[in-house]
C-alpha cells in the first residue's frame, strides 16, 4: 500500500472553508489534490473553474491535477494550465482530436491524464497510451460525490497493468469514485497508483497511513 498515493478530490469539501480542506489533504496524507471541473454539459452539475483554482493554488505545493468533466476541454486546457494545474485530465468521451490535445497539454509543460467512464472499454485508449502520463479510470458514472464503487471497473485496472507491462510502458493508473475505507485495499491491489477519493476521505472515514 506504501507506494500508492492519496489524491483527495475537492468535490466533497466545504466550499466555504476550501483553506481548511486543503491544510486537512496536507495534513492527512494526500500527495495530489484532485479537482473536479464539471460544466453541466457532460455531467449535470456545475463546480468551480480558474480563478477558484487561481486562489488554492496560493495554500500548497501539492501537485493538483483537474479533472475536467466538460465538453470541448480544448477551449479550456490553456486557462487550467495558467491556473495551476499540473496533471491536466480530460475525458476520452469528450472531444474528438484527442492525439493533438495530448501534445498541446504537453507543450504548456504539463502532465497529460486520459480518463474513462465505466463504460468506455480499454481497448478504446490502446493509440494512446504511450502518449499518456496518466489513466483516470472512472469507477462511478462521473458527475457526482459520494455513489457506489462500480464492482467491473477494477478488470479495466488490472487490464491497463498487464498492457503497461508488456509494452513497457510508464503511465499511472489513478482511480476515481466510490473509493472507500472498506474498498480501498482492493482497488490498490488491482493495480492503481493513485486512489481519489472525496466523500470518505473528507467525512473521516478513510483514513491514509502517513
Ligand atoms: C465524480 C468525481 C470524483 C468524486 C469522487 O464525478 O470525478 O472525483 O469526487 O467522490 P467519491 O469519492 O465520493 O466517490
Ligand atoms: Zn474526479
Amino acid at each position: 500500500m506504501k507506494e500508492t498515493l492519496l489524491a483527495p478530490s475537492l468535490l466533497s469539501a466545504d466550499f466555504a472553508d476550501l483553506k481548511s480542506a486543503v491544510k486537512k489533504i496536507e495534513d492527512e496524507g494526500g500527495s495530489v489534490v484532485h479537482i473536479d471541473v464539471m460544466d453541466g454539459q457532460f455531467v449535470p452539475q456545475i463546480t468551480y473553474g480558474q480563478p477558484v483554482i487561481k486562489s488554492i493554488r496560493k495554500l500548497t505545493k501539492l501537485p493538483f491535477d483537474i479533472h475536467l468533466m466538460v465538453e470541448k476541454p480544448e477551449l479550456m486546457v490553456d486557462s487550467f494550465a495558467q491556473a495551476g494545474g499540473d496533471w491536466i485530465t480530460f475525458h476520452y468521451e469528450s472531444t474528438v482530436h484527442i492525439d493533438r490535445l495530448i501534445s498541446h497539454i504537453h507543450s504548456l509543460g504539463k502532465k497529460c491524464g486520459i480518463s474513462i467512464v465505466p463504460s468506455t472499454p480499454v481497448v478504446a485508449l490502446s493509440e494512446i497510451l504511450p502518449l499518456v502520463d496518466l489513466v483516470l479510470v472512472m469507477s462511478v458514472n462521473p458527475g457526482f460525490g459520494g455513489q457506489s464503487f462500480i464492482p467491473y471497473t477494477l478488470q479495466k485496472i488490472s487490464q491497463l497493468k498487464k498492457i503497461r507491462s508488456e509494452k513497457s510502458l510508464s503511465f499511472k493508473i489513478s482511480v476515481d469514485g466510490g473509493i472507500n475505507e472498506k474498498n480501498y485495499a482492493e482497488v490498490a491491489e488491482a493495480g492503481a497508483d493513485i486512489l481519489v477519493s472525496g466523500s470518505s476521505f473528507f467525512s473521516g472515514k478513510l483514513k491514509w497511513e502517513i
